[in-house]
């Protein structure tokens, strides 16, 4: 153990949730931002689309709430939604006040001074955007503010493995390893995991270095309850690239008038939802998935060639280019998309001030669950999640609490470094496991099945584990298949279709309100290295 700090407050995770809570808090208390190089590939940085919020006067808050709870399909929090939703527009102030370079609208008749762009499951133009690369900008301004504040510590040489406790049970820090693998504690009075969500667990998804739920399993090895790890959101549209790197394909594109077809130019979203193209991911998603089952297309086609050229490279400058660079003009020719993972509607279980229920311990962004999303996130309320959540949980750390004593945590002796292609062989099989048997549609024996297979991978990463030196890989490799066995006991018990849980063996849509899912890790699935 080379290094030991004590600091106030520590952040794990630099995205826009971490980064936003330590903005929103340095004037009060010292701050340390772990956010590790990988923080830059997270899927803040990714997000294209923007962030919703009511801003126009021809909106409302009622309206946005509304279409929140239908798209979560019966398992919002009707609270938790209207607290995000009325806190929109503040959060949009405070990042047009740190300069957030959001895309203006230059119309005469303009009724908000910046474009407002639509996505699937809102009734309303409520998306501020910067182009379609809004992540990059946000995170870009944060972090150069983050930079200059005298009061944050940002390191980009650590990354956490595990939480520590004290002797009543509260979260006292992270144990971390630095670039060398070397262990390093940092002790903490409060711990804030801002690590994002779980869709590196499933084979494709839309960024190219998604979070496995690291911390989420780090979460739940303290105590802390999980809720609705079952609903993994699909985006309908990322581009169909065998040989690149994932990229997205913003649900704006559809919001401002793209279509949907079969290989063969046939539009087929309208005969399965009256909102067409912008119904709810889920509901998309499972559209194209059916279309790919039943026709047997590796993909389907998104054409926004209608539009004039000139305009389609004004909205998607991004995706022009990166298409373009892959060979396809995407105002002259379809787009070839597929679903991918892309978000996880659950996560740690918190309260509006992102509190976790163990005392030290907090959650914000993705890898939180505070019953907005429901069963189904709509598009673009994450990132204002991130925002409002953020600058909610600054507000109950600015008051200093005592210094909290981990409890000794003894290394394990001197061990062998593990090859890392064993560590990526094994994360290789659980993606497999995840991609085939608890995808867009699941079925019961398929997910009996996937349970069974996480058990053996378990069982095989504690034995890696106990013969080689801690490794990030490893200890990823180890939080990645827990998680996923609990994923897969939470879509077991949800014994219906809801959102985006889709089991062919309960078809039964059940009674509204549903119930979350809450689900603890295990006992015998707690560290034994
Ligand atoms: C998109 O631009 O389609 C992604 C934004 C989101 O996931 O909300």
């Amino acid at each position: 153990m080379r290094d030991s700090h004590s600091q106030d407050v520590l952040i794990l995770g630099g995205g826009a949730a971490g980064l936003a809570l330590a903005l929103e808090l340095a004037d009060r208390r010292p701050v340390t931002l772990l956010r590790p190089a990988s923080d830059d590939h997270g899927a803040s940085r990714w997000a294209q689309g923007g962030i919703a919020a009511v801003l126009s006067p021809q909106d409302n808050v009622a309206d946005h709430v509304q279409d929140t709870l239908i798209a979560g399909d019966g398992l919002c929090d009707e609270t938790a939604v209207r607290f995000t939703v009325e806190q929109g527009r503040s959060a949009i102030e405070w990042l047009l006040s740190l300069g957030v370079p959001f895309t203006p609208d230059a119309r005469e008749d303009a009724v908000y001074p910046y474009h407002l762009t639509r996505e699937g499951g809102h009734g309303a133009r409520r998306i501020i955007h910067a182009a379609d690369a809004t992540g990059q900008a946000l995170i870009d301004t944060l972090l150069a503010h983050a930079r200059r504040h005298p009061a944050i510590t940002l390191r980009d040489d650590l990354s956490a493995i595990g939480l520590l406790r004290d002797a009543s049970g509260a979260c006292a820090g992270a144990r971390c390893l630095d670039g060398q693998g070397i262990p390093c504690d940092i002790t903490a009075a409060e711990t804030v995991l801002a690590t994002g969500g779980a869709s590196g667990l499933w084979r494709h998804t839309t960024s190219p270095l998604p979070a496995c739920g690291e911390g989420m399993l780090m979460a739940a090895e303290l105590g802390a309850e999980l809720m609705n790890l079952e609903f993994q959101q699909f985006h309908p549209t990322c581009l169909y690239d065998p040989t690149g790197t994932p990229f997205l394909i913003s649900e704006a594109v559809r919001g401002e008038g793209g279509i949907l077809t079969t290989l063969d130019g046939t539009r087929f979203m309208p005969d399965i939802d009256p909102r067409a193209e912008l119904a709810p991911r889920d509901i998309v998603a499972r559209a194209i998935d059916a279309e790919m089952q039943a026709s047997g297309a590796s993909h389907v086609l998104l054409d926004i060639s209608h539009l004039p050229a000139d305009t389609v490279q004004a909205h998607f400058p991004t995706i022009h280019a990166h298409c373009l660079r892959r060979g396809i003009d995407i105002t002259r020719e379809p787009i070839p998309v597929v679903p991918a993972a892309h978000y996880s509607c659950g996560g740690v279980a918190t309260d509006f001030n992102g509190r976790t229920s163990v005392a030290g311990l907090f959650a914000i962004g993705e890898v939180a669950c505070t019953g907005l999303h429901g069963a189904n996130r709509m598009a673009s309320n994450s990132l204002l999640e991130c925002l409002v959540f953020a600058r909610a949980a600054a507000e109950a750390l600015r008051q200093p609490s005592p210094p909290r004593h981990p409890l000794p945590s003894p290394l394990p002796e001197a061990r062998p470094s593990i090859a890392s292609a064993s560590v990526e062989a094994m994360m290789r099989r659980l993606r497999d496991v995840m991609t085939r048997r608890v995808g867009i549609v699941r079925d019961d024996a398929d997910l009996m099945r996937a349970a069974q297979d996480i058990a053996t991978l378990i069982e095989e990463s504690q034995t890696l584990r106990q013969a080689h030196a801690p490794d990030r890989g490893l200890a990823n490799l180890w939080h990645a298949v827990r998680l996923a066995g609990m994923t897969v006991k939470a879509a077991q018990a949800r014994q219906e279709s809801r959102g985006l849980h889709f089991n062919r063996d309960h078809l039964y849509h059940g009674p509204d309100p549903a119930q979350p899912s809450r689900v603890n890790l295990p006992p015998h699935w707690l560290d034994q290295a």
